[in-house]
């Protein structure tokens, strides 16, 4: 998108949230029905999806930090591509050093500048970021979050933990539905000890009950019922369902809405690896992990294609008309990214 239409987003947005802030007091807790819309002159629409980006340390003997490697090859691709936006998948701060908290504690925390905008230079700072929250995010203040995205700067697009979006591209006004959801109630089952680590937020917020889960589920498959005129349906949430690394407590019952409302594509973070469990007979979604922005995980058994542990890198796709093209691009080598897996997918049917 060139920076004019950027501005043009940007007052767009300005307006939408100057007028919602008010109207929607309770934000992270209810989910935000309303989609927000979005114009691009542009005929297709060009994107970085990652995840996991938010720890800053520097392992022993590196040179750059993880964060700064997966950075610098974004704002490569980013500018050569000029990008439209990034698809954020989560976990967007870390403990990263002795002493350090989980998450952000406020809309002040130093680690806003630090290891958001002081990481990302270059476009990667002027687009926006269309963000989920993460188990870490959670485990912080995620509240502190949304209120970032209300009140300081909404190019950090949080505006509720489940919200919806419409774009527009293209000369034929192409229509692109996307669906950010919060997948951590869907994903910790009661038993899981990393639940423990959440269940006080959850209880403050009341998302303690199989109620709320059922709710959530039912406010997806609202939004997916009245998205059906898109041409493209995106749906974006922290935990994978590539392959094994699915399917705990209630994340599969993602699956046969998606398939129900033939949503084009799921894209996660949480692993932190590259991954892909492409759409075939009888499973007709495409499902992306890209959560390799700042560690590294062995990838998900079951998946179709994925990198070896210790790969760092980020997902780029390009949107037109009628092709969705993708690569996943490795950037553990800070200074010599490389394209390791390509492909593309067609309309819904
Ligand atoms: C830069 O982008 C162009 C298309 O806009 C593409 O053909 C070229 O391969 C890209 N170069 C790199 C290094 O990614
Ligand atoms: C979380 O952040 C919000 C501001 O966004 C603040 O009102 C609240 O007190 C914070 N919670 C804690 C426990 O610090
Ligand atoms: C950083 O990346 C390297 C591989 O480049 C990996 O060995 C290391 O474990 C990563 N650090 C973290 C904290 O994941």
């Amino acid at each position: 998108m060139r920076p004019y239409l950027y501005v043009t987003l940007a007052i767009f947005c300005v307006v939408l949230l100057t007028t919602n802030t008010n109207a929607y007091p309770g934000d992270l807790v209810e989910p935000h029905d309303k989609p927000f819309v979005e114009h691009y002159k542009s005929d297709k629409l060009d994107f970085l999806t990652f995840g996991d980006w938010g720890y800053e340390g520097i392992d022993p003997g590196q040179i750059y930090g993880n964060q700064s490697k997966v950075a610098m090859a974004m704002k490569n691709w980013a500018e050569n591509y000029t990008s439209d936006f990034i698809i954020n998948t989560g976990d967007n701060f870390y403990i990263s050093f002795d002493g350090d908290h989980e998450g952000v504690t406020s809309i002040n925390d130093p680690k806003w500048n630090r290891i958001w905008k002081g990481a990302y230079k270059g476009r990667l700072d002027e687009i926006v970021w269309y963000s989920v929250a993460g188990n870490h995010d959670w485990y912080g203040n995620v509240t502190a979050q949304v209120d970032y995205s209300l009140h300081i700067d909404e190019r950090f697009f949080l505006p509720s933990t489940y919200f919806v979006r419409e774009s527009y591209f293209g000369p034929k006004k192409t229509k692109v539905a996307w669906i950010h959801i919060d997948t951590n109630i869907l994903f910790y089952a009661p038993t899981d000890p990393d639940r423990q680590k959440l269940i006080l937020q959850l209880q403050q917020v009341g998302w303690d009950t199989v109620q709320t889960i059922n709710d959530k589920l039912k406010w997806i498959e609202d939004r997916l019922a009245e998205q059906q005129d898109s041409k493209w349906i995106f749906v974006v949430g922290h935990h994978p369902l590539v392959g094994k690394c699915a399917e705990t407590y209630y994340m599969g019952s993602l699956r046969p809405l998606f398939e129900k409302y033939r949503v084009t594509a799921y894209f996660s973070g949480h692993t932190h690896s590259l991954a892909i469990e492409t759409a075939k007979d009888g499973q007709p979604v495409t499902y992306f992990l890209s959560g390799a922005g700042s560690k590294t995980d062995p990838p998900c058994e079951g998946n179709d294609w994925s990198e070896p542990d210790g790969t760092l890198g980020f997902l780029h796709t390009t949107l037109t008309e009628d092709k969705f093209s993708y690569e996943f691009i490795d950037a553990t080598t800070a200074l010599e990214p490389k394209v390791v897996y390509t492909g593309s997918l067609t309309p819904r049917p």
